[in-house]
């Protein structure tokens, strides 16, 4: 084991966690994470036997064990949370507790100790409806689901320890993620679209005309690891993370659905219309830190369709990869 203070990640054992951990570990890091395990184990299951990895299975909504997981730590990612608008609505209590107060309180506890770096895995769906403008960090939020309105709250109450010993937030505001993870996830809707096409050979796309900002989950992955190490942005520590090249109508998902899955049929649903539009600018995150993203969205149906094809994604299917 190496002897360098390890990162602790919560929510490591989800479907951004578990992509992020290996890359962390090959980069040499030791990692502590602290999941309860909602979805099982499956995405921590390959690296069983770690030396360098340390797995807590704890509710983050009990504030005991916050000082043991940042026990020895300068540096959180925090991403466990209950993730999407259906998952949120299905239990209420439970996702304002942990997407707000508990993550809150955490960070808190965090800040008193003595951590320094805690990054934030936030949503740019805290923008709810963005109407034709394109979205800037500094743009007005409008949260439109009792899941963007919890993550919101839980921005402004880190933004609130700024000045707590050495705190140093970092808030990402992630795009909507796709690709291949070992926790695989199918509510996503480039996931799901690709599961439908190869499975089904039929697609329905609902509305069409939202906007929505796409990107892949190892690019977040990448990203969250440079908040790491990235000097934090001088006035607000908010940071979109996608690529400009990668806003999407919903509409626009056709062609590439087309291209990839040859002879799916796709019916576009005319639908009163989904608020939830949002259109979204990365300069920030490219100006400051240089990130681009390194996948496109036409590279995740590939790899998605062929993992399918393969059969290497064992009854994709299943309610087990979705949140609710
Ligand atoms: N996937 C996306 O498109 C997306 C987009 C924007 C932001 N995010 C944010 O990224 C983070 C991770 O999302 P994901 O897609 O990996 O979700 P996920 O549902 O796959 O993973 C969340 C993990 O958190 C754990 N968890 C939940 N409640 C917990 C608790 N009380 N204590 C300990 N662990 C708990 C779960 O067991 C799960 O392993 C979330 O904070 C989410 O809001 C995700």
């Amino acid at each position: 084991m190496n002897d360098e203070r390890p990162v602790l990640v919560t929510g490591g054992a989800g479907y951004i966690g578990s992509v992020l951990v290996p890359m962390l570990l090959e980069q040499g890091r030791r990692v502590r994470v602290l999941d309860r395990f909602l979805h099982g184990g499956q995405g921590l299951e390959a690296l069983r036997g770690e030396r360098d990895l340390e797995v807590l299975t704890r509710d983050l909504r009990d504030p005991r064990v916050h000082d043991e997981a940042i026990e020895g730590v300068d540096t959180v990612i925090h991403l466990a949370a209950i993730v999407g608008d259906k998952a949120c609505a299905q239990n209420e209590e439970v996702a304002v507790q942990t997407n707000w107060t508990s993550t809150v309180a955490f960070a808190r506890r965090a800040a008193a100790a003595g951590v320094r770096r805690f990054v934030f895995a936030s949503t740019c769906s805290v923008y709810g409806e963005g109407r034709d403008e394109i979205l800037t960090e500094e743009s007005p939020v409008r949260p439109l689901s009792l899941y963007a309105e919890t993550r919101r709250h839980a921005e402004e109450g880190l933004l609130e320890l700024i000045g707590v010993k050495d705190f140093e937030p970092v808030l990402l505001r992630f795009g909507t993620v796709y690709g291949l993870s070992p926790r695989m996830r199918f509510d996503l809707v480039v996931n799901l679209l690709t599961l439908h096409a190869v499975q089904r050979g039929k697609v329905s796309i609902f509305g069409g005309k939202q906007w929505r900002p796409f990107v892949h989950v190892r690019d977040i992955a990448r990203a969250l690891e440079m908040a790491l190490t990235e000097p934090a942005p001088d006035g607000s520590p908010i940071l979109n993370v996608g690529d400009n090249m990668e806003n999407y109508q919903l509409l626009d998902l056709r062609e590439e659905l087309e291209a990839r899955v040859p002879g799916v049929r796709i019916e576009v649903v005319p639908e009163a219309s989904d608020p939830r539009t949002y259109r979204v600018s990365f300069d920030r995150i490219e100006r400051l830190w240089g990130f681009r993203a390194s996948k496109r969205v036409g590279d995740g149906i590939e790899e998605i369709a062929r993992a399918l094809r393969a059969g290497s994604i064992p009854d994709p299917e299943n309610r087990r990869y979705v949140n609710a």
